[in-house]
């Protein structure tokens, strides 16, 4: 996780820039930030707990400076903890992305080598480390790359030096990018960050450092070796989500919904033609993602089942490094991301390349690591989701493998006009009167402690989707489970008034799991039901009218919003939950 930003040049504005740098990077973590600039020969630090928001920094001028937003790994969210760190001197500040796996030992020798910590950061043995190797004789470049050469762990590090005025970064496993302009040289943990400075980038690979000074110089770490400096012109532009008329993204990113939906339908059709040739030549096909992602991957699984009689694997891609000992060169990895970043993804599609396995992005971040990685790539087109809480990028990979289920046997047309009902239904879902339906339901149910949601076949992933979209707004502990498998132990918790979300649109799973329904409100449960069709077994009744193989898409809608709704009457912000971060890229 964590978001980096640097700036060296012309420009007396080195904290403001790296400010402004950071706020584009803060969906990457957001528990405390802190910039360092150059003053003199010294190094200055502002340091803050929370979000970077409107916050006003107040650090000299100075033409080379860097920072960084947190999400914490090791050690508590305190200023002391948040970065950047100082080694003794004070005069090399560092910024890491990444978990420095063997930093216990490290430490343990450089405390007896005299250094003194000031955090529980793993971050801060870096910087110590570096000044060791200074001490022994080493410049600062040959100090941070035999530092960074020590570490075990998927890593990320940015380092100022005040006395020879450069920052040095170093690579493996986290992205960085380096772009240059008239005003100097710019360091950011992903291009979205910089692409408002300028469009000439590095995107720096594995085990590469590089040097920022008056110029800009390429090593590999292994071998210290000078590399040539390839820059791409990137003609991105990357879109500014701006809330509108709403109080907060999560709202007006449901309310996108049905343009991203209609944009699928009316305009996929060729790629994803396409696509389903690719996969009906592949010799074994695995959907991989993360948290919503892997719900949809799951979603997936089961409309190719139905639609198209394939068989796809899925996995957790957090998983996946451990079921992948199969793959051949005739392997297929399709991942689904939102952000394009998410390191549990990023590993296995790294080994799986490395094995010759073919990879297929299905991403809404332009240039993101997986979307550069892949040997084909799908833009999801969802716009911006700025929201911490995934709602119109998982509706949209619903859409493309709706679609690509019905492609692959020739039936696209027939996924285009399901997906244009659905959107019409998601319309409708968003009126009015159903919104104050939901908020209604959401007041009655702020003060629960546990929820459980249900669904069979496509509605288990929805079920899964509705409980983690309401666990992390509203903090209440929510359960998704195939309907089936209450029976089998969690049946147990039902207690007289316990809340359970049952799915039952009008396909093969409605009568079994208005059967589950029963099951649970013979216990107690408090049965708020999702379906074309009232049942008597529901106390609340959600209507979410048919609309085929896409009800996939459109049952999710009330879930989502009555988790919005949750968060907002428990005052809680549901853009920026507790203890998470829109990309993810720490294992
Ligand atoms: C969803 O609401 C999440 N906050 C989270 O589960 C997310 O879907 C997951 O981290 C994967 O992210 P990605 O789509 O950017 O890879």
């Amino acid at each position: 996780m964590c978001g980096i930003f640097g700036y060296i040049g012309n420009q007396k504005r080195a904290a403001a820039i790296v400010f402004e740098g950071l706020k584009t990077l803060e969906y990457r973590g957001y528990d405390s930030w802190g910039i360092a600039v150059k003053a003199g020969n010294r190094i200055e630090i502002e340091k803050r707990v929370g979000k970077i928001g409107q916050a006003k920094v107040s650090l000299p001028q100075s033409n080379l400076g860097i920072g960084h937003t947190r999400w914490a790994t090791h050690g508590g969210v305190t200023v002391k903890n948040a970065h950047p760190h100082r080694d003794c001197s004070g005069n090399i500040a560092l910024l890491h992305n990444g978990i420095i796996e063997n930093y216990e030992s490290i430490k343990s020798e450089l405390l007896a080598k005299g250094h003194t910590f000031l955090s529980e950061t793993d971050t801060e043995v870096a910087v110590h480390l570096i000044e060791e190797n200074m001490k022994n004789g080493n410049t600062f470049p040959e100090a941070v790359r035999r530092a960074f050469l020590r570490f075990s762990g998927l890593n990320a590090i940015v380092v100022m030096n005040s006395n020879s005025n450069q920052i040095i970064a170093a690579k493996n496993g986290s992205p960085l990018v380096v772009g240059k302009s008239d005003s100097g040289f710019f360091l950011a943990s992903d291009a979205s960050g910089i692409v408002k400075f300028t469009k000439e980038i590095i995107f720096l690979k594995d085990d590469e450092m590089v040097i920022l000074d008056d110029s800009v110089n390429l090593f590999t770490v292994s071998t210290g070796k000078n590399l040539p400096l390839s820059y791409e012109h990137v003609d991105w532009i990357i879109e500014e989500a701006d809330r509108g008329k709403y109080p907060h993204f999560m709202i007006k990113e449901i309310f996108d919904q049905p343009k991203v939906i209609r944009n699928i339908a009316e305009t996929y059709a060729d790629q994803i033609d396409d696509l389903a040739e690719v996969i009906k030549v592949a010799k074994g096909t695995f959907f991989i993602g993360a948290g919503t992602a892997f719900h949809a991957s799951l979603a997936g699984v089961y409309l190719f089942s139905k639609i198209a009689k394939e068989h796809i694997n899925t996995a957790m891609a957090s998983e996946f490094n451990y079921l992948e000992d199969f793959l051949t060169k005739q392997s297929l990895i399709i991942a689904l991301s939102q952000s394009g970043e998410t390191i549990d993804i990023v590993e296995p599609l790294t080994r799986a390349k490395q094995k010759g396995s073919s990879v297929v992005a299905i991403v809404n971040s332009l240039g993101s690591t997986i979307y550069r990685m892949a040997d084909k790539k799908l833009l999801l087109g969802a716009g911006p989701e700025k929201a911490v809480a995934s709602t119109k990028a998982y509706v949209a990979k619903l859409a493309v493998l709706l679609m690509l289920s019905f492609a692959m046997v020739r039936k696209t047309s027939d996924a285009q006009k399901l997906l244009l009902e659905a959107a019409g239904e998601i319309r409708r879902l968003l009126s009015d009167e159903n919104l104050e339906k939901l908020r209604r339901l959401a007041k009655e149910l702020k003060g629960n402690e546990n929820i459980f949601t249900v669904g069979r076949g496509t509605s288990y992933a929805t079920a899964l989707e509705a409980a983690l979209k309401i666990k992390e707004v509203s903090y209440i502990h929510t359960e998704g489970l195939a309907g089936g498998e209450l029976k089998h132990g969690t049946i147990a918790l039902i207690e007289k008034g316990t809340p359970c979300f049952v799915f039952a649109p009008m396909d093969e799973t409605h009568e079994a799991i208005l059967s589950n329904a029963m099951e649970i409100k013979a216990r107690g449960g408090k049965i708020v039901g999702i379906s074309p069709q009232k049942a008597e077994v529901f106390d609340h009744f959600i209507e979410v009218k048919d609309v085929g193989e896409a009800s996939v898409i459109t049952q999710i809608i009330p879930a989502q919003l009555l988790a919005y709704f949750l968060a907002v009457e428990k005052d809680l912000d549901p853009d920026k939950p507790r203890n998470l971060a829109k990309s993810v890229t720490v294992k």
